[in-house]
This record gives structure tokens, sequence and C-alpha cells, in this order.
């Protein structure tokens, strides 16, 4: 899968339909010389011998055929004559910033690395894909670059991250070290990525590339909910079906840019990364610094094709432990149904409306801890507030009941008002000279520290220890501002955001390690910190504060543009946009569950719940196994939207469809994908027999179904 070609010394990458080609040219210049529609061996000199300068554009004097400023460098460095956007950009000793990297070696292995202290990709067999590691040096500084890319035999997906290390005699800062750079010949593209805000997360916006730089980012601490990490570039008119899509995902949870360039030959530069903007981080001789992992996936079929990959890599070589395959259990979450008020006695209330229901575990949110009946006190204190709650009895009695019993934390917050406030103030994040601004009432914890991390640590494993806690929702609810750490020394204080995201990531990964039956699910604020990295310890994630379905269309259709079903957090509310039934077809999609009062049901919409409980558990595998074809698009069409999940046997479909507002005098088809051309499907719930084919070229007639504004159907198609 990975082949050096040692006459024309390219290095070239193959996934089942995508290649990735590097140049190594004289003078140690590594060059990005193709990526995308899978290429054969042999010709690989032809894109070896082009023309890589310009006039006006500096190079090496005794190299001058590789213009650093025109040349696709695969990671393109500060100060050398590129004056694009840098992947790196290393202050020296002499207080300057050029940085430059040449060829020094390369190794193919089979199998992937892991990423210390960072998320990653991984592989249970390494057979399953094989590691590129190219060796750089700076010859002045003598900071060795390592570019490491695997490239997977299962997915057409390619990783890369960057290890540096100080191997020369004085302290180096970097001020910009990203994770991954490609250089397209072309323009020719549109940009496609997910802007979002509390409540409205992951909403498609796609523009075309214009001269210059654009891109997204965060600098607030967290992935955030303005903008996913996540960046397609589509060529022009590609569809949902068909033309070609660069997908980027960066596997980090912190301050990151996807930034595009387009610069004046047209051709088109994108860069993933740490956000440099905050950033920098000394690395003092024999020091090392490794860079998150970025995700590079390319499809010929369009946007669809290139979400089944992240789909399939996610769901089998990120998401890990015990629940990645195994069935989840369908959740009531106490926050809607009663905010902070409750008691011991509501809440096995509840879990006993929940087991009539069907309903598998009880999840007790935020206000059982300190002293906290309102959002203005007790982040930090994780003790249990006994004069409001008898969690021993509470757990015992849910358990009894053969339910599982899930709670919230947010550990990397702390209250003005708490007992860990009063007795650490230094331990929130703040600078010196500065009062830390508040927002939800609440200051951020120092998770950076070490110290810090222990006290949080201990405080989970007294009530873990104690209590057989099922499920954990850890939330996030801040960003994070007059970010520092009273443990930085000034000449450090560029290291806090990534510290501190670290710190998150070492506290994940130690609570599920220590406790490998809990299943986590993150939250922040909804779907604020909806990232790779955050999958990588937690196999679902809250996808938003917003449960009307109908709004929930764009944040479900906008998440799977790069995230699995397994991964998105969807609950039925009892908010009245709609009927039960359309909140429970789209619910569905992700991993299911209830956030509402079940004694506040009425008695038709009991048995609806009753029956969505009966689908979860009939669908529940071609959700979570089969692929997803978004067959109509909410971005596309106003009136109405559909997608449907096949199985990869093609003999299984379930097809939900969503009339958001009613059209006079419309008739459907709706033309579906994925199937089966030469197989005759029979629709469950009209006894209609036809061949893929048809379903997929002619379509599949709906319009009776769902008439009225809101209102929602599903089909079932089974092959023999
Ligand atoms: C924000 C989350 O998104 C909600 O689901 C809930 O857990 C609240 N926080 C609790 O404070």
């Amino acid at each position: 899968m990975i082949t050096y070609n040692e006459q024309n010394r390219t290095i070239k990458l193959d996934t089942p339909n995508t290649s990735y080609v590097l140049g190594i040219r004289e003078g140690g210049f590594l060059l990005n010389l193709y990526y995308g529609r899978r290429l054969p061996d042999d010709d690989l000199w032809v894109l070896a011998q082009r023309h890589q300068s310009a006039s006006f554009s500096p190079s090496d004097p005794e190299y001058t055929d590789v213009s650093t400023d025109v040349a696709p460098m695969e990671y393109p460095t500060n100060g050398r004559g590129d004056f694009r956007v840098s992947a790196l950009s290393v202050r020296n000793a002499d207080g300057n910033s050029v940085t430059d990297l040449r060829y020094v070696s390369h190794r193919i292995f089979a199998g992937k690395p892991d990423l210390p202290g960072l998320p990653h990709l991984y592989v249970t067999d390494d057979a399953q894909c094989e590691t590129l590691e190219v060796t750089m040096r700076d010859a002045y500084t003598n900071v060795e670059t390592v570019l490491v890319y695997t490239a997977f035999a299962d997915c057409d997906a390619i990783a890369k991250h960057v290890r540096l290390t100080n191997k020369g005699e004085n302290t180096v800062k970097l001020e910009c070290a990203l994770s991954s750079c490609i250089d397209l010949p072309s323009m020719e593209y549109d940009l496609l990525t997910l802007w979002g805000r509390h409540a409205k997360e992951r909403q498609l916006e796609r523009r075309p590339l214009g001269h210059g730089l654009q891109g997204i980012r965060s600098k607030r601490g967290s992935s955030s909910h303005s903008h996913n990490p996540f960046a397609a570039l589509a060529e022009k008119g590609a569809t949902e079906t068909t033309g070609s899509v660069y997908g980027f995902n960066l596997i980090y949870s912190g301050n990151y840019v996807i930034t595009a360039e387009v610069d004046h030959n047209a051709t088109t530069r994108i860069v993933t990364g740490i956000n440099p903007e905050d950033f920098g981080w000394l690395l003092a001789p024999g020091e090392s610094f490794v860079t998150p992992e970025a995700v590079h996936v390319f499809s010929s079929e369009g946007l669809g094709g290139m979400s089944r990959t992240f789909h399939r890599l996610y769901d089998g070589h990120l998401i890990r432990g015990r629940w990645q395959n195994e069935k989840r259990p369908l959740l009531i979450n106490s926050w809607e149904a009663a905010y902070f008020d409750f008691d011991t006695d509501k809440l096995i209330s509840f879990a006993e409306r929940a087991k009539e229901l069907g309903i598998d575990m009880l999840v007790m949110d935020d206000g059982w801890f300190g002293k906290r009946n309102d959002d203005t006190n007790s982040l930090g204190d994780w003790f249990v507030n006994e004069k409001k709650l008898d969690l021993g009895r509470l757990v015992d009695s849910v358990h009894a009941m053969g339910l599982k019993f899930g709670i919230w934390y947010e550990p990397e917050m702390i209250s003005p008002d708490s007992e860990l406030y009063r007795a650490h103030p230094d331990w929130c994040v703040h600078v010196a000279g500065r009062t830390p601004s508040i927002a939800r009432q609440q200051y951020v914890l120092d998770v950076s520290r070490q110290d810090v991390r222990e006290n949080v640590f201990a405080q989970i494993q007294s009530v873990l220890g104690k209590y057989p806690i099922d499920y954990v929702k850890w939330d996030f609810n801040r960003n994070i501002s007059e970010a520092g750490s009273a443990l930085l020394p000034p000449e450090r204080s560029g290291e806090f955001f990534h510290r501190f995201v670290l710190g998150t990531y070492e506290l994940q990964g130690r609570l599920v390690s220590e406790y490998p039956d809990l299943l986590l699910e993150n939250c922040s604020g909804g779907g604020g910190r909806f990232d790779p990295g955050m999958l990588y310890y937690s196999p679902q994630i809250w996808t938003s504060d917003n449960t009307d379905p109908i709004e929930r269309l764009n944040i479900q259709f906008g998440t799977s543009l790069c995230y699995p079903a397994s991964a998105m957090g969807a609950h039925v509310s009892a908010c009245n946009r709609t009927g039960y039934r359309t909140k429970g077809d789209v619910a569905l999609w992700g991993t299911f569950g209830y956030e509402l009062d079940p004694n506040k049901l009425s008695e038709k919409d009991r048995g609806i719940v009753k029956e969505q409980v009966r689908e979860y558990h009939k669908y529940y595998d071609l959700i979570h196994g089969g692929d997803l074809y978004r067959l109509v698009c909410p971005w596309d069409n106003a009136f109405h939207c559909a997608w449907s999940f096949v199985s990869r046997d093609k003999r299984e479909v379930l097809v939900t469809f969503v009339r958001m507002r009613k059209e006079e005098n419309t008739i459907l088809h709706l033309k579906l994908q994925g199937l089966d051309p030469d197989k005759v499907y029979t629709v469950e719930q009209t006894g209609e027999r036809c061949s893929g084919a048809l379903l997929m070229y002619a379509g599949l007639e709906l319009s009776g179904c769902a008439r009225n504004d809101g209102d929602s159907c599903k089909l079932h198609l089974t092959a023999e």
C-alpha cells in the first residue's frame, strides 16, 4: 500500500480508491505531488519531473529548480521563500523564525504507532494499514521533524501527524506546528464548513474558494460550537452523489485552524492543526512535541461517499472499548424533565415509568452534588448533596428495576461559590493582574495542572467507587478566557491551551481505563465539543440542546457530514413542534433516548413511545452497522428531507422521510441510493415489490406519506 520508487524518488500511499504521492527532489525538498483518485504505479515519473519554479521566487542557490514559493510543499516552513501559509515556524536561539526542512530518510512499516497523550486512529491488526515516516531536518537548529502518515487498507483515509524533536543544543520555540498540509494544483473548489452556535450546531455552509486566505478556527479553548474542526473541498458541481471531494478533520478538542489559501497561481493550500494564535511551545534540547492527528478522506462519489468513509473509519478505528460494538442502552435523561428540581423519589418515579416503557437507563443530570439547586454554585464539589438525594437508595432502586444508572459531571469547571474554590482560588484558569471573566456563573478549572487533575479525579473515584454507576455524561459549559495557569512560567504561557486539552485527555483516558465498563458520553452545552478527539474517549456525544425535531434535521444532517450515527446523541423531548412520531423518527438516527418527564406522557403518547422502543431494537443493527445515504438534504430542499440506512449486504433498508412544510399538489418520487439494482425489495409498510434499479432510478412513490407539516414516515425494505 505504501511504495517507494527509487528511480524517480517518489513515495506513493494507496488506499483502496485513492493515491497520495510525495516526491523527494534534489536538495531534499519534499513535495506534495498528488492526492486524489487512485493512480497506477508506472508513470509517477511524470509527476516527479514537473516544473516547480518561477521567476521572482526565491530558491536555494544550489538547487534552483524548486522555488518554495510555488512548489507544492509537503510541510511548508516559515521564512525560507514560501510565502503561503506555513505549517511550521520555529523561533531559534538567534531570535528569528526562519525554518528550513530537508529530507533525511524514510521508512515504511505495517501498523500504526500511538500518539502519546493524544487521541488517535488505531488498528487492531497491523495488516489493516501501513505507515510511512519521513524524517526531515533543519540543518541550522537541528530540529528533527518526522512526518507520519498512515494509509488504511479498508477505508479511503490517510492520517497524518508530526513529531518534532530538538536535536540541537539550544532551546527553540515552536510558534506554529501544524499537523498537515495539502497543496492542490487548482482553485476550482467550494469550501464546505460546519458553523454553529449553542442549540444550532453544525450548519453546512458552502462557498467558492477565492484568492487569499479563508477557513475556520477556534480560539475558545475547545473545538467549540462556532465551527466544527471539519472542512471539505468539493470540486465545482460536486453533489451528494457525484464529483471529487476532499474531507479534512482534526482529532483534537482545543484551539485549531483549518485554513485554505489560494495563491496567485490559482493553486490551493489547505493546512490543518493547532491554532498558532495563542500558541508557543518551548522545546529544550532532547525534547519532543507531537501534533494532533489530521484525517484526510478523498471521495470521487460526492459528499455522501466522503461521509460514509468517515463513518466507517470512526466506527472501526477511533471509537474504542466495550461500547464500540455493544448495543448502547436506550436512556432517559432528567435534564429537560426536571432541570435542578428533583429528589430521590422523583427520579425513582422516572425510572419506574421508564421501565414500563422499555427504557434501559436513567441518567441523573446536573444538580446532584455540593449544594447545587441552580447554576450559581458547587462545580468542583463532586460529593452528593445529601439534603437532596439518597444516591445509594436511588442507584439500588434503579438497578433493582433492571435499569442502568448514569450521572452528570462537569469536571473541567469550578464555581466561585464552591468549597473547592474557597480552598484553592488559584486553581481556576487565570492570568496575573486580571479578574477572570465569568460565564454561566462559572470559572474554568485549571486541568493543565497535575495536582488539580488528581483532586478532581479522586473526587470522581469516590462516587464511582462507592456507587455502581454505569454511565457518565461529561459536560463543558463555557469558553476559556484569561487563559493561563498559576504554574506556567511566563515564557511558557503559550503552552496553556494545549496543556489544558492534554489534561482533559488524561482525565478522560484515565476514567475509561479505570472503569472499562462505563459508558462515557461527552457534551458541551449540547454539541460544543463534538469532535473526533472526544470520540476517542466517549463513543457518543450529545449533539445539541435543541431537541426540536425540525431544527434537529439541519443539525443532524450537518453532523453526519463527518460523524457516524453511533456517535450522535439524539433524544425525544416534550417540545410541541411535532407529534411524538416525528420526534422519534428523527431521534432514531442517533443514539436514541428520551429527555422528558415520563409521568406526563398521555396514554396515546405512551403507546407511541412503546412502539418507538420496539423500533429502536428492530432497526438498531441496521442504523449502527449500515451505511447512511442522505437522500434529500434540508439545505437543498425547504419542504421535505429524507435519509436512509442500507445494510452492508444491501438486503435491508430503512428510509425516513420528514415533511417540514406542506407542498400542495406535489407528486413525490424519492430516489433511493446504495441499493443492489438487481435485487427485488419488498416495502414492509405497503407490500410493494420492486427492483433496486427501479427504486434508485425511478424512485419510491411517497406522495401519500406524511401529508402535513411536521409529519414523518419510515419505510422498511428487505430483499431476499
Ligand atoms: C448543558 C447540556 O447540554 C445539558 O444537556 C445539561 O446537561 C446541562 N448542561 C446541565 O447543566
